[in-house]
């Protein structure tokens, strides 16, 4: 084996006529994994139900102290987990040192909360009767996770899954199971049962998308991705009215006012377009500048932009990386070249970027307008667009004019104005004076077509678990 990160996969995981993972800042070849066809993973679907009722069974201590196991081997294997992600996705080594901890988190989180899955007494209508109600596991579950965050995606489904009480398939995305089936290897080294949890690349996408829709023991599936493939699952998921969590496609606007704090604006702008060089479902997808502060705005950014530094993820490993294939860096290519034969103009970008591997600059563009393609496609690259807009109406209007709802930001001094669009923006999630909203502790999801269901917090769990209300009478 090449690198010393790849310790951390079985034997059993690989196969050298199996599904080829390449770095996509060089596109060498890193290792070739197993896949799963069809009737495979039927059987792992199925062993899955199967162990799920010893696993319920155990107490939510006994289930709590395995995820906190898992999270502890996570911590010790943080170096190797990062470097095997940097290596499969291109993602900047600090980047994903920054994921693991994030998706470790996630473990931490649902280990602590699986001891908190009360159920109520409700105050009785009728003297003689008594009413309760039991939060009981959902079943077995299946979850499909994106290339962008390999890991903590899969730690914030299969986390508050396994301390419900339920089993979990997992279905990396193709061009990153390195990472996953790691995790998988540490949480049977934790002691999660073998059957309990998987990863199980598979031969065919659709293949994993079907038998997770139709096996009449898949309760629950969780799935990241476009909104396109979200509402393919949903249709076929419909036959056996399966619960969803379905986390989709963003198109968030960062709007900025006139007394907004600048410095902590541009702050905020880097964090959330660049980060993952923009390849994130809640990345600032268009920056609506209110007239008084636009000139000043992008002369910032634009001074940020020129100074980040492009390259593959281990030797920048605090610079930005490459998208996850050269096919994205055209797409987005395409999409910045429209919009400046539509009017929009190049005003800052990076240095010494490499001509070779899936790189796109980071690049910020003025004079976008609304009618752009920019301007609502999600991008999923290091652009940013930037709107003008004079007056506050204007801006919420534009914000809310799409049909995504996933995450929103704003920068104002002005304390009314934040409620006033911390109520008014139509999205899951709002950064008031942030840029960086992502944790395990809070509520992650979106509304419209982005998507519903909760990921992190105590709404999370919730998502793993029915509600049964008992009614005992002849008292
Ligand atoms: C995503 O892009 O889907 C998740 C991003 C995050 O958790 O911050």
């Amino acid at each position: 084996m090449a690198d010393p990160a790849l310790h951390l996969l079985r034997p059993e995981y690989l196969d050298q006529g199996g599904l080829k993972v390449t770095n996509p800042a060089d596109g060498r070849e890193v290792t070739t994994i197993r896949r799963y066809n069809r009737a495979e993973l039927v059987e792992i679907v199925e062993r899955a139900d199967a162990a799920r009722h010893e696993w319920g069974a155990r107490t939510a201590k006994e289930r709590s102290d395995v995820l906190r196991a898992w999270y502890d081997l996570m911590c010790e294997h943080a170096e190797a987990l990062a470097m095997l992600m940097t290596l499969e996705s291109g993602k900047p080594l600090d980047e994903a040192r920054g994921e693991v901890k994030y998706g470790a988190a996630f473990i931490e989180w649902f280990s602590e909360e699986a001891r908190r899955a009360y159920g109520e007494v409700i105050p009785t209508h009728a003297s003689g009767k008594r009413i309760i109600t039991l939060r009981q596991p959902v079943g077995t579950c299946a979850a499909i996770t994106p290339w962008n965050f390999p890991l903590a995606m899969i730690t914030r489904k299969a986390g508050p899954a396994l301390a419900a009480g339920c089993s979990i398939v997992v279905k990396p995305a193709e061009l990153t199971p390195l990472s996953a089936l790691a995790l998988e290897n540490l949480a049977h080294q934790a002691g999660v049962p073998h059957d309990l949890f998987r990863v199980a690349p598979a031969v065919r996408s659709s293949e994993a998308g079907d038998v997770f829709c139709t096996h009449p023991l898949v309760r629950k599936i969780s799935f990241t991705g476009s909104t396109q493939v979200g509402k393919l699952i949903m249709a076929q998921a419909a036959g056996q009215v399966k619960r969803l969590s379905l986390e989709l496609g963003g198109n968030a606007p960062f709007i900025i006012f006139d007394d907004a704090d600048i410095d902590r604006a541009v702050e905020g702008a880097m964090a959330s377009r660049f980060r993952n060089a923009g390849q994130t479902c809640v990345c600032a997808n268009r920056f609506l500048v209110q007239t008084g502060v636009h000139d000043a705005f992008v002369e910032r950014l634009n001074a940020r932009v020129e100074a980040l530094r492009v390259g593959d993820g281990i030797n920048h490993p605090s610079g930005m990386g490459p998208l996850i294939s050269d096919k994205d860096a055209s797409r987005v290519a395409d999409l910045v070249k429209q919009a400046e034969i539509q009017g929009a103009s190049k005003a800052g970008t990076a240095p010494d970027v490499p001509e070779q591997g899936a790189f796109h600059p980071p690049v910020v563009l003025t004079g976008v307008t609304t009618d752009m393609a920019i301007a609502h496609e999600e991008i999923f690259g290091p652009v940013a667009p930037v709107i003008r807009f004079t007056h506050e109406s204007e801006a919420m209007q534009i914000a809310n004019d799409t049909p995504f709802g996933l995450a929103a930001y704003v920068y104002t001094a002005d304390f009314a104005r934040q409620w006033r669009f911390m109520e008014g923006l139509e999205y899951g999630m709002v950064g008031v004076n942030d840029g960086l909203i992502s944790t395990e502790v809070a509520p992650f999801g979106g509304v419209k077509e982005s998507g519903f269901g909760r990921e992190g917090s105590s709404h999370g769990l919730s998502e793993y678990m029915n509600i049964k209300y008992c009614l005992i009478g002849g008292l």
